[in-house]
């Protein structure tokens, strides 16, 4: 017989690997240390980009030349949400030491689908701080999901299933009516794909309108549901948003803990940011009803700022969590002894099998900063968004769309005098101009049809100085557009800074 191959993927010259490793290291310190000195956001080059675009390698390349091609072609071109002025959509920023994590992870190469093995013990141990810090039962249920998109399809199952014992076998086909669910014409997208995606339908999610300040009309609610079930229709869950992802707006989650209570549905609540700030005392009263959840979504890697990606879901009724999720006759069934001993098996708890160990930057972080520096963080945020508030009424030419009821400010450069739409195309003319000068990094929302520029403050590097620079620098532009116009500036124009 001949001799079989003994070649591996491991580093032909482990010393070299190690230099290279540490020169990665230092790499990407320099980077998250200097970030602030380097612009907001750069668009990536498309004759660059061109380059990423190469045929499948069939043999391999030295692995320092690979790694040129990362610090030429893509480090740069990050979208920026580890800068100190990036505030769009509601991103995180990540710390060193979740990067190492990541990398500790990485190199362990933990499956945690199942077995006796300390990273599972790690999750479990993440999952019970997370039950205190919410006010869950230690035997509630929960998994750390990718992000809360994740968190709440995984918590919409559950109540789908809790609905009727047949479902997990027979479907909805056998349910006997339409099942419907609850919640604002503001809650995240995600859910609406999360019915979608569980055979609900988005017509069945029906989307109760607003009151100004954004949140959920609980008496149109309850007037919903209730003709929903004279039409024959069956009510199954409720959703509550703690802080939606256009204003921040929550809505009063006490009195729909009540409604879902009294109707005997489900009450989830999507806190993917905004359940965070119940980590401080003076929010609890605010967040009231959370702890009544039967199931909470929230992410580590926004308002508590850990690197991508990880989220959470918590499920109050931790055996209709297993239920939901269990195969019998699997073959990943834990024995008594061995490597499949050990505590259930995650693959029970959630939709993937395989899972990677995410666990291990949150445990990290938590411990290297302990819950009360995440609280000044919190509250330093909060306070930055009620300055950004401030700013912006101060200024005879800049309203603002919403109440800042927590770290969302949604504002607008109004001069007066411009008609709606063009006061709408130069507002989104502003936004791209700052984003394209690299000066900072908002998104923006369409409120009650006026588009407005908007920063969601999850940042933990961010000073009064960048707001400052915010305000000053969305009135410079808005007044120069204002009299040039607000007609986009050319292709050429916007490379040159
Ligand atoms: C309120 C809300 N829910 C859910 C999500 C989805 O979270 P993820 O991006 O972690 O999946 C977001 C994202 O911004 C959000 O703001």
């Amino acid at each position: 017989m001949e001799k079989i191959s003994e070649e591996n993927l491991d580093p032909a010259n482990w010393d070299e690997m190690r230099r290279l490793g540490h020169e990665m290291v230092d790499t990407m310190m320099d980077y998250l240390q200097h970030v602030g000195q380097r612009p907001a956001w750069q668009k990536p080059p498309a004759a660059l980009m061109e380059k990423l675009r190469q045929p499948l390698p069939m043999k391999g390349q030295d692995i320092r030349s690979v790694y040129e091609e990362f610090v030429t072609q893509v480090l740069p071109y990050n979208l920026g949400n580890i800068h100190p002025r990036f505030w769009s959509w509601v991103q995180g920023g990540g710390t060193p030491v979740g990067m190492m994590a990541d990398m500790m992870a990485s190199g362990m190469n933990s499956n945690l689908a199942i077995g006796d093995q300390a990273p599972v013990y790690v999750e479990r141990q993440v999952l019970e701080w997370s039950k205190e810090l919410f006010g869950f039962p230690q035997e509630a249920g929960g998994i750390l999901t990718s992000g809360a998109s994740m968190a709440n399809i995984t918590a919409l199952i559950v109540a789908r299933n809790q609905f009727s014992s047949t479902i997990k076998k027979k479907g909805l086909q056998d349910q006997g009516g339409i099942m419907t669910i609850y919640g604002s014409a503001e809650t995240h997208n995600c859910l609406i794909k999360g019915v979608e995606a569980i055979g609900i339908g988005s017509e069945h999610f029906r989307q109760v309108p607003v009151d100004g300040n954004f949140m959920v009309r609980t008496d149109l609610m309850k007037k919903m549901i209730a003709a929903d079930r004279r039409k024959g229709y069956q009510p199954f869950c409720i959703v509550g948003n703690a802080g939606t992802v256009n204003t921040g707006a929550l809505d009063d989650l006490d009195e729909l803990a009540e409604i879902a209570q009294h109707e005997k549905c489900w009450f989830h609540v999507d806190g993917a940011f905004g359940a965070i700030p119940n980590i401080l005392p003076e929010w609890k009263p605010r967040l009231k009803g959370l702890e009544k959840a039967d199931s909470l979504s929230f992410d580590f890697h926004k308002w508590l700022y850990m690197n991508y990606e990880v989220g959470c879901v918590l499920i109050r009724d931790g055996a209709a969590h297993r239920e939901a999720f269990s195969v019998p006759g699997s073959y990943l069934q834990k024995h008594e002894r061995g490597m499949a001993a050990g505590p259930e098996p995650f693959a029970g708890y959630g939709l993937e099998l395989s899972r990677g160990f995410k666990a291990l930057k949150v445990w990290m972080l938590l411990k290297e900063h302990g819950i009360e520096k995440y609280g000044r963080m919190v509250r330093k945020n909060l306070e930055q968004a009620q300055y950004l508030g401030s700013l912006v009424q101060a200024s005879e030419q800049l309203q603002l769309l919403a109440e800042v009821s927590m770290n969302i400010v949604c504002y607008r450069f109004n001069p007066g005098g411009i008609g709606a739409d063009q006061l709408n195309q130069l507002n989104k003319e502003i936004l791209i101009r700052l984003q394209e000068d690299g000066i900072a990094a908002p998104s923006y929302a369409v409120l009650d049809g006026k588009y407005g520029i908007r920063a969601a403050i999850t940042n933990h590097r961010s000073t009064r100085e960048d707001f400052e620079a915010l305000v000053k620098e969305t009135l410079r532009l808005g007044r120069e557009l204002a009299v040039t116009s607000a007609a986009p500036r050319t292709r050429r124009q916007a490379s040159t800074k």
